[in-house]
């Protein structure tokens, strides 16, 4: 087993402070989603998975489940590259699929967290004797160069992660995923679907509040790393559907006008009440929207498959 470290602490700590100086001094206050994930964050989202409302991770792994064996067969892969591979848990579906049809002989996650890397490494090691695992400790919109050439590769990008990036976003990352791909060679793609608002609001706005936890949690890091006093508990959680884009937008909303300093930046950002700062984007899909996106970056769409309530669809598309 190999652990190739493509993306240290202090690229990350740098990367955290140039975008909390751009986001929070924006005429419109943003963060990227990416800083949700430290340790606790990470926990979060896990427990996000198993709730009733959050119906994605429930629906892919269906999809997948049904799908494998024809995934192995189609694509004749001896390589799985997957891409912001986190606990890589639906990646043993996969894994057990190509492994049955006999060529599989490397399995390839990229991650940014080294502790989820390589847990997941180290399982995947010990059960899999046979398979070369190679981990990256990298960013998947920066570090796709570093993924090795070998043989006959399919690159999973699950979880409907894609739908983290804006449209222009896509069409760089997709683009270049396809320059470090040979033509013939693979791409499956996770992608949530547009459904009724009521559905989707509930899936980022749970219940039990466990969302809105990892929404603020977002704070916390900002608090940890860089010397904040943000008051997490005087911002609310939004989910808001944006009916023109489809897509959902995490939101905190100041309940009251605040002053936030963030030492380590000697930056002051001053909140009105009622002002609202964008956390994440998860971008919901239709079949034509992912053929055209994948067909502009080189990409044919050759299977779609979904699970049986068609709420969630894997693509896989071959690079041309
Ligand atoms: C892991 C990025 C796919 O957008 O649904 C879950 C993250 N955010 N609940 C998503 C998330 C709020 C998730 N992704």
């Amino acid at each position: 087993m190999r652990i190739d470290i493509e993306l240290t602490d202090a690229d990350q700590q740098h990367a955290l402070r140039a975008d909390a100086r751009a986001g929070l001094t924006a005429e419109a206050k943003w963060l990227p989603p990416k800083w949700f994930y430290d340790k606790y964050g990470s926990e979060l989202f896990e427990r996000i998975t198993t709730l009733p409302e959050y119906y994605p991770t429930r629906a892919e792994r269906a999809a997948l489940a049904a799908h494998a064996t024809d995934i192995a067969t189609v694509t004749g892969a001896r390589t799985l590259v997957e891409l912001g591979s986190g606990s890589s848990e639906k990646t043993r579906l996969l894994l057990d699929a190509l492994h049955q049809r006999g060529h599989l002989d490397r399995f390839v996650p990229l991650d940014v967290s080294e502790s989820a890397l390589r847990d997941a490494a180290t399982a995947l090691d010990r059960d899999y004797p046979g398979l070369t695992v190679h981990g990256i400790v990298g960013d998947f919109t920066r570090h796709l160069d570093r993924i090795p050439t070998s043989a006959d590769r399919l690159v999973a990008f699950l979880g409907g992660t894609i739908g983290n990036l804006v449209p222009t976003e896509r069409a760089a990352f997709l683009a270049a995923l396809r320059a470090v791909l040979r033509p013939g060679e693979w791409l499956l793609l996770g992608t949530d679907l547009v459904k009724d608002p009521a559905t989707l609001v509930a899936a980022y706005d749970d219940a039990q509040g466990v969302t809105a936890e990892f929404n603020r949690n977002v704070l916390h890091v900002l608090n940890r790393q860089l010397g904040g006093d943000f008051d997490p508990a005087a911002f609310r959680h939004v989910a808001h559907w944006d009916v023109e884009r489809e897509w959902i937008e995490m939101r905190l909303l100041a309940e009251r006008d605040m002053t936030v300093h963030l030492a380590d930046l000697d930056l002051v950002v001053p909140f009105a009440a009622g002002e609202q700062l964008r956390t994440e984007v998860s971008a919901k899909f239709r079949r034509p929207g992912v053929t055209a996106e994948l067909a502009a970056a080189g990409f044919e769409l050759t299977h779609w498959w979904t699970d049986p309530a068609d709420r969630f669809a894997i693509s896989l598309a071959r690079s041309r």
